[in-house]
């Protein structure tokens, strides 16, 4: 059941192993059971109708692309008019009146609104406050529909639904703005887009997918208007409106397009001048506020295969404002700034650490990230002074590189190599480190690089990123040089590239499975293939069989095809059964044979379960009732389809990720 090593997936004049060698550990023992690869048959799968919207629901900030039917370009929503920007802080300020609850403000907005209000306000149970909601999603590794998140006043929420509110924001505003346009187009009119990392598991995407749901963005009618209050019994599924109006797309994947295209737009206007030919092989390095994510790319005849499992880690902007919160509580000698938080009013003293940490010293961040300054010099309010002047005035003496005196004004003064080595080293070594892990799980190292996201593509990370690959590129033999490459707006490379790919999913033609999956299923025993310890007698069908077998989809490592689906036969338990529930189990491990221990405990964590409807049950005898189950586990999300054999009717199947 193993792929033989040498197999391969052949595009035009290229091919690329199916499975990656490097990846098997030596004492590697193939699957026991593999579901049955076939063609897709579905023609029209996928098809966008042309209206297109794209959320790029980021870590810090978010933004909105949209392209409509006839429109070549894609366009991107002004999300903050104020500032007339296309990117906005991930930052929400609901209002609740009694149950009610409605986004007050949202983005830099909100942001400003809050941390400017009234101590009694802020108190008050009228206004609630988030941010940077996403990075629990990445923190927390089993995240489910009961995720709780705490608002900024300590109160907490489902995450799900603070994440549909916002959703539903970001629909609000599109939509209002195309209703008064010479085509007013509505909701449903839309194909929708999420982007996700690459590297987010099942569970993940499943959050995002529900969110949708909830914030009615795939309906004309649903729309979520109050919080659930926190209780022991679990939110119930959202019922799956037009499933297939939206799509999860793969942040790097996306951002690829974009940099492709603008890439060779640049080149065909300026042949001459081009530092590179258009790349055909390449590495997209998103590095944003939360995440760093890596896939590598080849180009063939038009389509793409991803050539490597996405890779990445938790190294994005925001550590670096972690980093300097993390200096500071040092120079005040305070950890967690504790003494401080306690000393009144809590959600204030939240509120003021906030705004020094991500508004004051965000804006000269920036100012250090674009070349711009070589100092940094964050002005502190006048609540904080007040608490910790003394302890600061020490802590600066102690620091080397940091100042502050306070007869001349209220800020400190940090040298540029303190924010070379504490506050930026230690997020860039972590970019360093993940590009090289990537490159060296693939055969060969590309020579061309997208940096993207906004972190990624500010001056700063852009030089230091591309000494450290120039001269690892070197170091495996090459005699020329790499190139590093930022596209022309690199934070919006993942929005634009989502809107683009939506137009034609299918130019990505393979993609690496960034973990083993299956299902369990059990067979005939055969002493020769099976372990005793498994074995048991199934009285209906009179004979020994082997039970607890995980049957595998896709293997970790290997290139799911754009054009082969799995499928997999089933049939109910018992007569009258009106559902079937089939878990999906994943492993990063390699040679799991079945999916229970000896002593049958389960051990591989469940990712998601397929709830099958089963039509007119009390009609037909058990082994009658087949139905045939395609499971698609080639694109951005596992995805299944039901058909019960005997009508030849499709039935409603739903991929649940979050209840398992
Ligand atoms: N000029 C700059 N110099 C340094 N850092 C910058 C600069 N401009 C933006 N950043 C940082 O980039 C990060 C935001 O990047 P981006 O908008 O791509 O992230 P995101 O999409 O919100 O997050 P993620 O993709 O990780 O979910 C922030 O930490 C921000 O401080
Ligand atoms: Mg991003």
């Amino acid at each position: 059941m193993a792929l033989a090593a040498d197999e391969v997936l052949a595009i035009g004049s290229q091919t690329f192993p199916l499975i990656q060698k490097q990846l098997r550990p030596p004492d590697y023992k193939p699957p026991l059971y593999r579901a049955k690869k076939v063609p897709r048959k579905n023609t029209n799968y996928r098809v966008t109708g042309g209206n297109i919207a794209a959320i790029d629901f980021g870590t810090t900030s978010v933004s909105l692309a949209y392209t409509t039917k006839g429109d070549d370009n894609v366009n991107i929503f002004i999300l903050d008019a104020q500032e007339k920007a296309a990117r906005d802080t991930n930052a929400v300020l609901f209002k609740r009146k009694e149950k009610a609850i409605s986004v007050k403000a949202f983005g830099n907005t909100a942001r400003s609104q809050f941390t400017t209000m009234k101590k009694a306000e802020s108190y008050d149970q009228e206004n609630i406050y988030f941010e940077r909601i996403k990075m629990i999603l990445k923190r927390e590794e089993n995240v489910d529909r009961q995720t709780l998140v705490e608002s900024f006043s300590g109160e907490k929420f489902y995450l799900i639904e603070v994440i549909a509110f916002i959703l539903q924001y970001l629909k609000d505003q599109l939509i209002d703005h195309l209703s008064r346009s010479a085509i007013p187009l509505k909701t449903t009119d839309f194909d929708w887009v999420i982007t996700v990392p690459a590297i987010w598991d099942a569970r993940g995407k499943g959050m995002m997918r529900e969110a949708a749901y909830m914030a009615g963005l795939l309906t004309e009618s649903k729309r979520i208007s109050e919080f659930t209050p926190i209780s022991s019994s679990p939110l119930p599924v959202p019922d799956e409106v037009n499933p297939d109006k939206l799509s999860l797309a793969l942040e790097p994947e996306v951002a690829a397009l974009y940099s492709q295209k603008m890439i060779a737009e640049q080149i065909k206007r300026q042949p001459s001048a081009a530092a590179i030919s258009h790349p055909t092989e390449y590495m997209v390095i998103d590095a944003g506020g939360g995440t760093i994510d890596i896939t590598a790319h080849v180009e063939v005849d038009g389509g793409i295969v991803v050539q490597n499992v996405p890779i990445g880690n938790a190294w994005g902007g925001t550590q670096v404002n972690e980093e300097f919160s993390k200096l500071l509580q040092e120079i005040v000698s305070d950890p967690g700034f504790e003494k401080f938080i306690a000393s009144g009013d809590c959600t204030k003293n939240h509120a003021t650490l906030n705004k020094i940490v991500y508004t004051e010293f965000e804006k000269q961040k920036v100012l250090f990230g674009q070349g711009k300054i070589e100092e940094i010099a964050v002005e502190l309010p006048r609540i904080f002074l007040r608490f910790y002047e003394e302890a600061l005035i020490e802590g600066v003496e102690k620091m080397s590189g940091t100042d502050y005196n306070p007869d001349e004004n209220d800020t400190l003064y940090i040298d540029e190599s303190v924010v070379e080595s504490k506050l930026f080293g230690p997020a860039i070594q972590g970019i360093i480190d993940c590009t090289v892990a990537a490159v060296d799980k693939i055969n060969n190292c590309p020579s061309t690089f997208y940096l993207v996201g906004a972190f990624g593509g500010c001056k700063y990370v852009h030089e230091k990123v591309s000494a450290a690959l120039e001269s690892y590129y070197q170091s495996k033999g090459h005699t020329d040089t790499c190139s590093v490459l930022i596209p022309p707006t690199p934070h919006l490379a993942v929005a634009t590239g989502a809107a683009m790919w939506r137009k034609n999913p299918e130019k990505f033609k393979a993609r690496r499975a960034d973990a083993t999956y299956g299902i369990g299923v059990s067979d005939t025993f055969n002493p020769e293939k099976h372990n005793e310890a498994y074995k048991y007698y199934n009285e209906d069908q009179k004979e020994y069989k082997c039970d607890y077998i995980f049957s595998i989809f896709l293997e970790k490592g290997e290139l799911a095809k754009a054009d082969e689906v799995v499928t997999e036969t089933f049939f109910p338990r018992y007569l009258g059964d009106t559902r079937m529930r089939i878990r999906i189990y994943s492993t990063p491990d390699f040679g799991i044979q079945y999916y229970t221990d000896e002593k049958k405990e389960v051990f591989l964590p469940t990712i998601g379960e397929l709830v099958i409807n089963i039509p007119n049950p009390d009609n037909m005898p058990l082994i009658q009732q087949i139905v045939d189950v395609t499971i698609d586990v080639s694109g951005t999300e596992i995805q299944a389809k039901a058909c019960y054999r005997v009508t030849g009717k499709e039935v409603k199947i739903v991929c649940d990720f979050l209840s398992t």
